[in-house]
């Protein structure tokens, strides 16, 4: 048996009947979750408090409830975890396929990476490719912490993570015995053939095998650069209306906008009294706030309209008739959207018996549910509960 053969089970497919199986998404929709600063600070106190680990980790993951098993993340696809590192200490090297987004949020320190020494200071990032060996080390005076967020749940979820502890030397390529690549019995004489008129074509295996390698360095993005720029950004008032922030970019991700293939991140500033229009996306995010004091409605809309459904849900006659309708001011801010929430109660209002309601003239069927309507920055979304 050679290195590549695994023993595995016996195990059969099976068939799954979906005839005429209407559409329809089967995703659970994680709630937005609060991890407050006493918490973080509680757990940076934990981790600086235990004996160093041999392998100098001293490490925490932050984890969503609804995450999997085989797949600790804090969104479906994003890891977040917490690092600490005391004055004089490091960590072993340590390398894995997945990328990484680096935020210094206390002390300073230096990373090991690719090759590379980067110097990082407090509220800095950088970014770590994929399979890149690297090391962290404080030798500054104060403990150092770090967030990183990374693909890894991806991977687990593919079941092809792939860590590794003091990996022992970095990759080279696979050297090709005398004559390998040149001998003609390994190319296709017929090379790359067009099919069709739209552009398709036939790729022969040689080429296939060996794609154009797209170099991803580390970059850093010292806070004391960002925030330079930042301010600028601050210093034009309401000459500017967009938002304040700048996207760290990786030339390398080309036109999908990342700091990695598989990360965007962004540095936000937001002067008082600005509230941004409300947007939306499939992707999910993290926001680790550092100053100042503000809310994010995601997580208070949540909040809000949970409380009004266990409110109401508490008192059964109630809540047998009761029909819980939160309108919102459409393109408003969404503060004041929250503050003008109406909880209306609606009786039976035809013959059928059914409950319904009349609202931008749709009328929205009721039965002993509660309606939440809300249009956030034009969008209409309609849940039931
Ligand atoms: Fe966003």
């Amino acid at each position: 048996m050679n290195d590549f053969r695994k023993a595995f089970q016996a195990l059969h497919g099976s068939f799954v009947d979906r005839a005429g199986h209407a559409a329809h998404d089967a995703n659970t929709y994680w709630a937005p979750i609060v991890v407050t600063k006493a918490e973080i600070d509680a757990e940076v106190e934990r981790l600086a408090s235990l004996p160093l680990p041999a392998n100098g980790r001293r490490e925490s993951l932050i984890v969503h409830p609804l995450s999997e098993e085989n797949a600790p993340g804090f969104a479906p696809g994003i890891q977040v975890k917490l690092s600490v590192l005391k004055p004089g200490e490091k960590s072993a090297a340590f390398r894995h396929n997945a990328t990484e987004v680096n935020f210094c949020i206390r002390g300073s320190g230096a990373t090991l990476v690719a090759g590379k020494r980067i110097a990082f200071a407090q509220y800095d990032v950088w970014n770590h490719p994929s399979y890149a060996a690297y090391r962290h080390l404080n030798d500054g005076k104060d403990l150092q912490v770090r967030l990183t967020y990374s693909n890894v749940p991806l991977l687990q979820h593919m079941q092809v993570y792939l860590p590794e502890d003091e990996p022992s030397v970095d990759l080279h390529p696979v050297e090709e015995p005398e004559g390998g690549a040149a001998d003609p019995r390994r190319k296709s004489p017929y090379g790359m053939i067009r099919i069709g008129a739209d552009g398709g074509m036939l790729m022969p295996y040689e080429i296939l095998i060996n794609p154009e390698a797209v170099v991803s360095k580390p970059l850093h993005f010292p806070w004391k650069e960002v925030k330079r720029e930042l301010d600028k950004l601050e210093a034009l008032g309401k000459d500017y209306v967009g938002r304040r922030l700048y996207m760290m970019y990786n030339p390398v991700t080309g036109r999908t906008n990342g700091i990695t293939p598989n990360f965007f991140a962004t540095m936000t500033i937001r002067p008082p009294k600005i509230v941004d229009r409300p947007h939306r996306h499939v992707s999910a995010a993290i926001n680790y706030y550092f100053q100042g004091t503000g809310y994010s409605t995601v997580a208070a809309f949540e909040a809000f309209v949970t409380g009004i459904v266990a409110r109401v849900q508490a008192n059964p006659a109630l809540w047998a008739k009761t029909a819980i309708i939160v309108t919102t001011d459409e393109g408003g801010a969404v503060v004041s959207d929250i503050r003008q929430a109406g909880v209306f109660r609606q009786d039976s209002d035809d013959t059928s018996g059914s409950l319904s309601l009349r609202h931008r003239d749709r009328r929205i069927p009721l039965q002993r549910r509660v309606i939440v309507d809300a249009a956030i920055g034009g969008q209409h979304s309609t849940v039931a509960m």
